[in-house]
């Protein structure tokens, strides 16, 4: 008897909320503010108010550009239909657009909208209101000639068309509140709880923000008097699973100048004469069609025209008018042009004599130091637009050196396209990559390449958005566009050449298109602007003839094109990304679920990849997670940048990941410290750490790839990267040889184990990570060991029955202090320690390939 009172007591305790023990009111003044993001305050008597979260932002707005944008004026907040809450708010003083958001609990809010309104010479301050009986909301905002304006939906999807109201319509709802001054928002009377969901949202933020923050810098106070750690690994090989075989790739975006500058092998910039002030939002007086080129001597002038250019694709070129010969054109490359002593390097142009300007043009490579490096007269082409072409072997080595052209007559000579190239690109393809840079993609065996872009596929507004068929073809024919990362893209390095660098590395294509939307960052209005629906008939087929051009037979209309530019076998495209990261709105659902089906039925070889946002949670997240199941997507790209306590505190992340819904692929990530931007080895041994959890759920993670992957010093418009270059030197830095060890020792079998530690402290366990997988070409086993922590771990290995061949292992390691920023793979071969323990020393990675039966 006195048992059942007792579990009744029990089962009555979980009953009770926890607040009906507490002195808590049932409910109380809530008060909705903000100027930069939603905030709350609460009050049991409309005069004294606790700012909830301590001023914590609930909402932020998310539109258009970073910076000048992205700003949240007069937001007003109801309660709408099943009590449901509604915010709108005005966005700027020039946009015919408001924003809209809905949230059931003000914790979580669905997807932002920022409908276009057709009156009114812009919106400010719109007001919501809900309509019970009809069970619709009602919009009235005014605008700058001080009309009033309304219109109504239900849905949030669709709106009547915003008619004039008289000054009555417009019900402001806004009161003034004291919150450490006066401050004006709406009041509403709301259970406690509520205050309590928003508190709590606060705590568990605050939680992570400091578990964020963590870093090796206060290892000495964390781990103090932390000792060796003897710790025992045993592999369970009985609960072996199958992962994807294509877990490291990378992705390679033209930003920091990797294509034009960097993994393109052109040596002379601007070679178009198509730079143009845009390119830079016109910042940048010095950046037009002439940049990077320049007069040498006297008795000449040089000037761009654009009358019958070579292709109207690119309408600008330079003429030289020499009165007196002697004076050269002359560019002086990505930061000068640096060459080889005794290699070929193949100079060509578009040449056309003007005014009686005949006979020759020396072309030559003139170092700073050494004076002309080499020599070559060209024939000027006749009075239309021929091609020119040379070879140039210079003397000596030098990294000083420029292109002069220098007619030896007087008279006027337009050029255009005018290039230079090593003969020796990466595999010796014409038009191809810089052979160093080629090599270190290739040496991280990376399974596949996305590309071109991140930010750059979806564009900057509709107009920049990446087109994948101005991209092939001659050279002089491509159309080349304003580079959303501020500078300039030729398309030299087009899909073709994409192509065929991946078949060269015997890694799979992988290209990212825009879904009919640009950038949700874009300067013209955010995502609002998709590409008309009419229009997106003619978009999609655009995305179905590039299956064609990489698969297609030659007698096809694209394959056709492909055998004429040097490829007649298929370059077995598998792969194409719909969306980078984008904001997950109507106008983006729309567009990706036209172009998915059509795509889809046109195609249902090619597995499609959707897109989570750039976040690892939040609205975007969770509505692209949405749709990708809802459509069955297969794949879905993930994106996040976050701090090494991130990757430490969260690599419980895709254990919990349902199996039966869409595969991930982490398309985007890094780590970097807070508040700073730089790679050290403590950013790159919190990746390796981390992706030991990516190979543990490589049954669900079925690709991951690093991002950024390359930066050309001195122009650099994101930080950290993996490999960083100038002219001359590829610097790998720290975290490309995690990738490296990751790409070159994968495996296709993951085989779960169990850990046993002398010390259980919660920071200490989450420092130790380890993979185990076997590479069933090699029959190897591949022991991937990370040790975050300031001191030693020694690691016992028991194989479980796992029969070895072999006396010998390999071990590689990469061990460090964490502000390393040179830390080098050290390979030795050692004795599989079947009675001891493996040392892993302080901040350390280690890689152990076992031959077994
Ligand atoms: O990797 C750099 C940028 O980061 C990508 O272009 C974009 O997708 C992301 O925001």
């Amino acid at each position: 008897m006195k048992k059942t009172f007792f579990l009744l007591l029990l089962n009555l305790a979980f009953l009770i909320p926890v607040s009906a023990f507490r002195n808590e009111p049932d409910s109380v003044y809530l008060f909705a503010y903000g100027t930069n993001g939603l905030r709350f305050a609460w009050s049991l008597d409309k005069i004294s108010w606790t700012p909830v979260g301590d001023g914590y932002t609930y909402l932020k707005c998310d539109y258009s550009t970073w910076g000048s944008e992205k700003k949240m004026i007069a937001p007003c907040l109801i309660q709408g239909r099943k009590g449901g809450w509604q915010c709108v708010w005005q966005l700027n003083d020039r946009a015919l657009q408001f924003a809209q958001a809905g949230s059931a609990d003000l914790v979580h809010w669905g997807p932002q909208a920022y409908p276009y309104v057709k009156s009114g010479k812009n919106v400010l301050r719109p007001v919501i209101s809900y309509n019970r009986a009809a069970d619709n909301y009602t919009i009235v905002y005014t605008d700058a000639n001080g009309q009033y304006f309304k219109t109504v939906t239900t849905d949030f999807k669709t709106y009547t068309p915003a008619v004039i109201v008289p000054f009555s319509a417009y019900r402001n709802v806004n009161v003034t509140a004291n919150i450490n001054g006066p401050v004006t928002g709406q009041m509403h009377r709301v259970a406690w709880t509520v205050v309590d969901g928003l508190t709590k949202t606060y705590e568990l933020q605050q939680y992570q923000t400091r578990q964020n923050a963590e870093i090796t810098k206060d290892d000495a106070q964390r781990f103090a008097g932390l000792k060796t750690i003897d710790a025992k690994l045993t592999l369970l090989p009985e609960k072996t699973k199958a992962i994807s075989t294509m877990l490291t790739g990378v992705f390679f975006e033209d930003i920091n100048y990797a294509a034009d500058g960097g993994l393109y092998a052109e040596l002379i910039q601007n070679r178009d004469f198509e730079y143009l002030p845009r390119d830079k939002q016109f910042r940048d007086t010095k950046w037009n069609s002439s940049y990077a080129w320049s007069l040498k001597g006297d008795g000449a002038t040089f000037f761009i025209d654009s009358v019958a250019p070579v292709h109207y694709n690119n309408p600008h070129y330079a003429v030289l008018d020499v009165k007196t010969p002697g004076a050269a054109l002359v560019n002086t490359g990505y930061d000068a042009i640096a060459v080889k002593k005794g290699e070929t390097y193949h100079f060509s142009a578009f040449l056309k004599q003007l005014n009686g300007l005949k006979g020759q043009v020396a072309i030559q490579l003139v170092s700073d130091k050494a004076g002309v490096l080499a020599r070559a007269d060209v024939n000027m082409a006749a009075s239309s637009w021929g091609q020119v072409k040379a070879e140039l072997v210079p003397t000596e080595t030098a990294s000083d050196v420029r292109l002069e052209l220098q007619p030896l007559h007087a008279g006027r000579m337009a050029a255009d396209m005018v290039s230079l190239f090593p003969a020796a690109t990466f595999k010796n393809r014409p038009n191809g990559l810089r052979a160093d840079l080629a090599q270190a993609i290739a040496d991280i065996h990376p399974r596949f390449v996305r590309f071109p872009g991140g930010c750059l596929s979806h564009g900057d507004g509709l107009q920049n958005i990446y087109r994948w068929k101005t991209s092939i073809g001659p050279l002089e024919a491509r159309v080349p566009d304003r580079n959303l990362w501020n500078y300039h893209q030729t398309k030299g390095l087009g899909y073709f050449e994409y192509f065929q660098f991946c078949e060269d590395i015997g890694a799979e294509p992988v290209p990212v298109i825009a879904a009919g939307v640009p950038c949700q960052n874009s300067a013209n209005g955010g995502q609002q602007g998709g590409i008309p629906m009419s229009e997106m008939p003619q978009y999609t087929q655009d995305i179905i003839d590039l299956v064609e051009y990489a698969n297609g037979d030659i007698n096809t209309t694209w394959g056709k094109k492909r055998a004429e530019a040097g490829h007649p076998a298929p370059f077995n495209l598998k792969y194409i990304g719909i969306g980078n990261e984008d904001q997950i709105t109507q106008v983006f659902k729309e567009r990706f679920t036209y172009i998915y089906k059509a795509l889809h039925q046109a195609h249902p070889e090619i597995t499609i990849i959707g897109t989570a946002g750039p976040f690892f949670e939040g609205a975007d997240y969770i509505e692209g997670w949405k749709i990708a199941t809802a459509l069955k997507v297969p794949l879905i790209d993930e994106h996040y940048y976050q701090t090494p306590g991130w990757f430490i505190n969260n690599q419980n992340f895709y254990d919990r990941y349902d199996r039966k819904k869409s595969k991930v692929y982490l398309g985007e990530y890094a780590a970097s410290l807070p508040g700073g931007n730089k790679s050290y080895w403590e950013t790159s041994l919190a990746e390796a750490l981390y992706l030991t959890s990516i190979e543990r759920n490589g049954d669900v993670v079925s690709m991951a790839s690093y991002a950024p992957l390359m930066a050309r010093d001195g122009h650099t418009q994101w930080d950290p990267d993996l490999i960083y270059f100038n002219n001359t030197d590829v610097k790998p830095t720290t975290g490309y040889y995690v990738q490296q060890l990751y790409g070159q020792n994968a495996g296709d079998h993951y085989i779960p184990a169990s850990l046993t530690l002398t010390n259980q402290n919660d920071a200490v366990k989450k420092r130790i990570a380890y993979s185990i997988v076997k590479d069933s070409k090699t029959n190897n086993l591949v022991v991937k060991l990370v040790n975050f922590l300031p001191v030693s771990v020694k690691l016992a290995i028991n194989l479980n029955g796992i029969k070895r061949t072999g006396g010998t292992i390999t071990k590689t390691i990469l061990s460090g202090n964490p502000a390393d920023k040179t830390v080098l793979p050290v390979v030795s071969q050692i004795v599989f320690p079947d009675d001891d323990a493996i040392e892993l020393p302080p901040y350390s990675f280690i890689v152990l390939r076992v031959g077994v039966m």
